[in-house]
């Protein structure tokens, strides 16, 4: 298992400790939810009793790394040599528009300026990465398998700005060309961004945080499922919704990085996996507003 796994494990451990209940059918797991903010029906977080503990799951991420259920998308062994030449290809004619999210592990997700392979620029997004690795390797790859993933290789960066790293690190200096991934860009906005968060109010708001969660994990549970890509980092920067007529219409995951990102190598049962994907990132939930709570953004 590669370093950064043993990291993932390790902070895993440490985040899922708080989980709470969930309380939507799992049937919504065969299409697209639809439900109001007024439908939500979650338990609020000042009402859940801290010396109730948390359901214990059957599953665990490390249990599965362990047994060879699941396989960490960078692990050396997923890769054919094929998979590691993805990012050979000089991208000459691919030109980089406005950067609309600061990638936190990434330099940045971009536009076009132009159309691409058949699709319209506004259908696409590119995200740039510092090098090509395994771990880069394995979000080429865990998108090919979604069916998200346009083209792969070198782009032309004229401007790197790194403000998390504060200078560039010194062997990506003087660089022009980087790993870039152009993929199918999702519909939705990110939960905070929506009207219809914005408006709600603060209890409102965790409710339907609680819930877009849960639909984030059942999304992740049906891809794990159909394609056996199991998208582990489900988080509210993760998830985009889509919302129509006052209410959220359908949920979609974005950002197959590593860690985070696992391969399905055998079977498992998808109720299980769905207890574990909630368990951890409802504890992962409350956590971010815990730390809201004491200013952090
Ligand atoms: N395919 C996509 N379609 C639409 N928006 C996207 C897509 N991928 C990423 N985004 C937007 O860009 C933001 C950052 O992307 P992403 O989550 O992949 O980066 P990151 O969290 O920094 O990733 P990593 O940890 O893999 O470096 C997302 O929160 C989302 O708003
Ligand atoms: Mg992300």
């Amino acid at each position: 298992m590669s370093k950064i796994c043993s990291i993932a494990l390790f902070i895993l451990a440490l985040s899922s400790f708080q989980a709470v209940t969930h309380s939507a059918p799992l049937a919504l797991l065969g299409g697209t939810k639809i439900r109001s903010l007024a439908s939500v029906n979650t338990v609020s977080i000042d009402e859940r009793s801290p010396a109730v503990p948390y359901p214990m799951v059957e599953y665990d991420t490390k249990k599965l790394l362990s047994d060879g259920t699941i396989k960490c998308i960078e692990d050396p062994s997923v890769f054919k040599e094929d998979d590691k030449r993805v990012f050979e290809k000089r991208l000459e004619d691919v030109v980089l528009g406005d950067k609309i999210a600061a990638g936190s592990n990434n330099f940045g997700i971009w536009m076009l300026t132009h159309d691409y392979k058949g699709y319209h620029k506004s259908d696409l997004i590119v995200k740039i990465l510092p090098v090509a690795g395994p771990k880069s390797y394995g979000e080429v790859k865990a998108l090919r398998i979604m069916g998200l993933l346009v083209e792969s290789g070198e782009i032309k960066v004229n401007e790197i700005r790194v403000p998390h790293f504060e200078m560039l690190p010194k062997d990506l200096e003087g660089k022009s060309f980087y790993p870039a991934i152009i993929m199918k860009k999702m519909p939705g906005k990110l939960l905070r961004e929506t009207d219809l968060f914005k408006a709600a109010g603060p209890k409102e708001q965790l409710a339907v945080e609680e819930q877009v969660i849960d639909w984030s994990c059942k999304r992740a549970v049906k891809d794990a499922i159909t394609h056996k890509v199991y998208h582990d980092d489900n988080n509210l920067a993760n998830t985009l919704v889509t919302v129509s007529d006052g209410a959220i219409k359908a949920v979609d995951l974005v950002d197959y990085g590593s860690p985070g990102t696992y391969l399905v190598m055998k079977e498992v049962e998808e109720e299980k996996l769905y207890d574990m994907c909630s368990a951890k990132a409802h504890g992962k939930l409350k956590k971010s507003h815990l730390l809201r709570m004491f200013g952090h953004p």
